[in-house]
């Protein structure tokens, strides 16, 4: 008799706040570019649908609550919102999302998030700039180096090699046509 009233009264208890918000979260954010996503997971009994609401938690900006989605259907589990139309707020780390049962009247909460930060997006172009200048001295180089054409994977580094090489040769040549330049006049005014 007990037990089986303990697991009614568990039933009860959870499926009086079924759904559960996963993401965002404090250690994962959104980011101010583009769209963000939402993940909750949720149970039958649940509303069928809710509505979002995103809430800055920091009142030295006096904030408003923004909606970002309506009729979101619960048993979906995720939804991908788009920014508002004046954009995502201000970077910063105590915002969180409400889900809400009525568009109407925002009090009708059905759960919220735990406070999550909005981010600049990580800076991912600097990962590619490191590439690219090994790969802009290869380009120049391998048309010249035609006999070395056919093989592409090979030639860098025989290529880096044989340009070295050929800068002090034409440095030489220069400085000799320069100093023969330089006896012709010498020689012109004597
Ligand atoms: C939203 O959910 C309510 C009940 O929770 C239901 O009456 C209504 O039809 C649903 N609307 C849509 C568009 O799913
Ligand atoms: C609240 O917002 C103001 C203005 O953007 C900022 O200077 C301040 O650091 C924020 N406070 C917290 C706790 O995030």
């Amino acid at each position: 008799m007990l037990p089986s009233l303990a697991i009614v009264a568990a039933v009860a208890v959870a499926s009086v706040s079924a759904i559960s918000i996963i993401t965002p979260n404090s250690g994962q954010g959104w980011t101010n570019d583009g769209s963000n996503t939402i993940t909750w997971s949720s149970v039958s009994t649940d509303k069928a649908n809710f509505t979002i609401i995103l809430e800055n938690l920091n009142t030295t900006t006096a904030p408003q609550p923004q909606q970002l989605d309506a009729l979101v259907n619960t048993a979906d589990g995720h939804v991908t919102v788009n920014p508002p139309s004046e954009g995502w707020p201000a970077v910063g780390g105590n915002y969180i999302i409400k889900f809400v049962a009525d568009t109407e009247d925002l009090d009708t909460q059905l759960v919220q998030s735990q406070p999550f930060s909005i981010n600049a997006p990580a800076v991912s172009s600097g990962s590619v700039t490191p590439t690219l200048p090994p790969s802009t001295p290869v380009a120049p180089i391998s048309p010249s180096d035609s006999g070395a054409s056919g093989t592409s994977s090979g030639s860098a580094a025989p290529s880096v090699t044989g340009a070295s090489a050929a800068l002090p040769a034409m440095g030489v040549h220069t400085g000799l046509v320069g100093a023969l330049v330089l006896l012709s006049a010498l020689l012109t005014q004597l």
